[in-house]
């Protein structure tokens, strides 16, 4: 009997030590939360595209790209309104007017130039008052775009240039590999997955990406000390890639984490290009603490604007290699129908 209640209360005080336990981790959870919350919102204050301060060059650029991508998605449009537009096209005259008292014109400049002219020129806009007083402005610009913008004809054949014949046989043997050939990928190779990857769409265009690559043993070490995912086989990675994304790109509120999905999507794109190219990938993760990811941007060169978005590890596969299965959850756990039932 004595037994009975020596080990009742003993359970009893390894249930309460349990719940003391389980709140302070609670708590942990909640405080640290709150923490990176808060140096993600310090970073947009600090960074974020929402001064507009159309002075510098790189802010400008950003803006320009958002109001001249509007204006080619009007140059698309097979039915448009007759005053849609406008309000766009003056605006990007603003910024070139700015642009050309900075005295430093880029290629944002150029492409506003173009496509602010194809804009006046559309039959339904030549004739119009606005028109003529746009091309009177743009008449001071003395520089012109080497590449094509605006929009362009793009057929069904076209479209079906892109269709596999088994899409199977290229996303399902998509691999997370981890480990690598001694073999360093060439800048030819990277640069080829990069340029392939950018197609990637973004938020109006804004191409916000930054991407860092090195192959420097120290220097991916260094990169690697602070990510924990990387554990054991880091140190026998060919290449590794920061991705990035530049906050300054984002002007608003809605958009506070715009810079964390156009950045997810640009990392896709990039393992698939590599995985296209015959180089296997794995990324790492940069879910991290502030202290973490202030570690990092003071061990290498990753400019305080640019959000650290994840890292990849890049080489070529070995001739035989072990993955993990990683199988996929159930089709229904993950998909369902919008209508309410
Ligand atoms: C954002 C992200 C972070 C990841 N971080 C790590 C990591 O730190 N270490 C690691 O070994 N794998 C990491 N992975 C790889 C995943 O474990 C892997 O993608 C998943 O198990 C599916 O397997 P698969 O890529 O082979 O299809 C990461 C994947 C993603 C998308």
């Amino acid at each position: 009997m004595n037994t009975d209640k020596q080990m009742n209360s003993l359970w009893e005080l390894i249930r309460d030590y349990m719940r003391s336990i389980n709140f302070i981790r609670h708590t942990y959870k909640i405080l640290t939360s709150f923490v990176g919350f808060m140096y993600d919102y310090k970073r947009f204050l600090a960074y974020g595209g929402w001064p507009e301060n159309m002075k510098d060059m790189e802010r400008r650029n950003y803006q320009q790209i958002y109001i001249y991508h509007r204006l080619e998605k009007s140059l698309s449009l097979k039915e448009r309104g007759l005053n849609h537009g406008w309000n766009d096209a003056y605006k990007l005259l603003n910024l070139l007017n700015i642009a050309r008292q900075s005295g430093s014109i880029g290629y944002h400049d150029k492409a506003s130039k173009q496509i602010l002219e194809k804009f006046i020129e559309l039959p339904e806009n030549i004739n119009s008052e606005q028109s003529q007083q746009i091309k009177k402005e743009l008449e001071k610009f003395d520089f012109n775009s080497s590449d094509i913008h605006g929009a362009m004809e793009y057929g069904l054949n076209d479209f079906e240039k892109g269709k596999l014949d088994q899409p199977e046989d290229f996303f399902l043997t998509r691999y997370s590999l981890r480990e690598f050939q001694d073999k360093i990928v060439g800048d030819e190779m990277i640069n080829r997955a990069v340029r392939l990857a950018m197609k990637t769409p973004s938020v109006c265009n804004r191409q916000a990406w930054h991407i860092y690559h090195t192959c420097d043993k120290e220097v991916k070490s260094r990169v690697l000390s602070y990510q924990n995912g990387n554990r054991p086989f880091g140190k026998n990675i060919p290449n590794l890639i920061v991705v990035t994304t530049d906050l300054k790109a984002f002007f608003s509120a809605p958009e506070r984490y715009q810079h964390w999905i156009d950045g997810g999507l640009l990392s896709m794109s990039l393992m698939y290009s590599f995985h296209s190219l015959g180089i296997a990938t794995c990324a790492l993760n940069w879910g991290q603490s502030p202290k973490n990811d202030k570690l990092l941007r003071k061990a290498v060169n990753i400019k305080s604007d640019h959000t650290i978005i994840m890292i990849l590890a890049i080489g070529y596969p070995d001739e035989n290699n072990k993955v993990c299965l990683s199988a996929r959850r159930p089709f229904e756990e993950i998909y369902s129908t919008l209508e309410k039932r």
